[in-house]
């Protein structure tokens, strides 16, 4: 079973929602799809960017059997969300605030009373060898810094602490708080490893310098990410730990 699967098995049929960190609306639209026509999404992202690419999907799928979306950029740590919503969802879209606690009591006031969020968010980043192992030795190659990463700021890995989670989730308003594991490999297969591998650090600490370096130096600080995972090498490719979990938690 995938994330995506995973996530969208433990969501619970609520008539409207919204989408924190919706990127490109891919998880909107697997939530409108869900919710069907008499449903409301609302899909928010920091970036406008990711709001133009996001409308432009969902104009290409258009389809009469889902909920209407509507988006909207905005920080979801300041921006007015509305009011009365059933549910917050998020795939990996919450883990990038300043300050959690400020942008969980404003999500929080968006809800109604009862009114539930479900986020997927990456486990500690020890547990996630799939992105420390290859970033570092990419990193080294390319004389670049991860100091992006760590545990203590914002980033993908910001909540490897599930305790400080979960007070952090109670001050903002939040109870019945339930964290789930996610434990399942990233796969990368040796026909498309040195893309796919590209595609995956292009998202991390090292973006900018990866897609700025020129061929030759991208092509020698990928391999030499692919060769420092060859401990998780199998048959097919690698295999490679990773640690997701599924944050519930109901408004008090
Ligand atoms: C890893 S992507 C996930 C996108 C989408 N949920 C998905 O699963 O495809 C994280 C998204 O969170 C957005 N984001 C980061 N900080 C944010 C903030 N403070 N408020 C709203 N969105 C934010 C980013 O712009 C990015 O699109």
């Amino acid at each position: 079973m995938t994330m995506r699967d995973y996530w969208n098995e433990r969501a619970e049929a609520w008539s409207t929602r919204i989408d924190i960190g919706c990127g490109p609306a891919t998880s909107t639209l697997d939530i409108a799809r869900r919710l069907g026509p008499t449903g409301r999404a609302l899909g928010i992202d920091i970036s406008s960017a990711m709001i133009e690419d996001a409308q432009r999907r969902i104009d290409a799928a258009a389809t009469s059997d889902a909920a209407p979306i509507e988006l909207r950029v905005g920080d979801a740590e300041r921006v007015d969300i509305g009011t009365d919503f059933d549910g917050a969802y998020s795939r990996f879209g919450v883990m990038f605030f300043d300050d959690p606690t400020t942008a969980f009591a404003n999500i929080a006031t968006a809800l109604r009373p009862g009114g539930r969020i479900s986020w997927a968010i990456w486990g500690a980043l020890d547990r996630n060898p799939w992105a420390v192992v290859p970033t570092a030795a990419t990193a080294e190659v390319l004389g670049a810094s991860t100091a992006e990463w760590s545990p203590d700021g914002p980033g993908p890995f910001a909540y490897g602490d599930l305790e400080q989670l979960d007070l952090t989730l109670r001050d903002a308003g939040f109870n019945q708080i339930k964290i789930e594991n996610f434990a399942q490999p990233r796969l990368l297969t040796n026909d498309t490893a040195a893309n796919d591998l590209k595609l995956w650090l292009a998202v991390g600490p090292l973006g900018h310098t990866l897609t700025d370096a020129d061929d030759d130096l991208c092509g020698r600080a990928i391999d030499a990410g692919l060769e420092a995972m060859n401990a998780y090498r199998t048959p097919e490719g690698w295999a490679i730990p990773a640690l997701a979990h599924v944050v519930s938690a109901v408004k008090r």
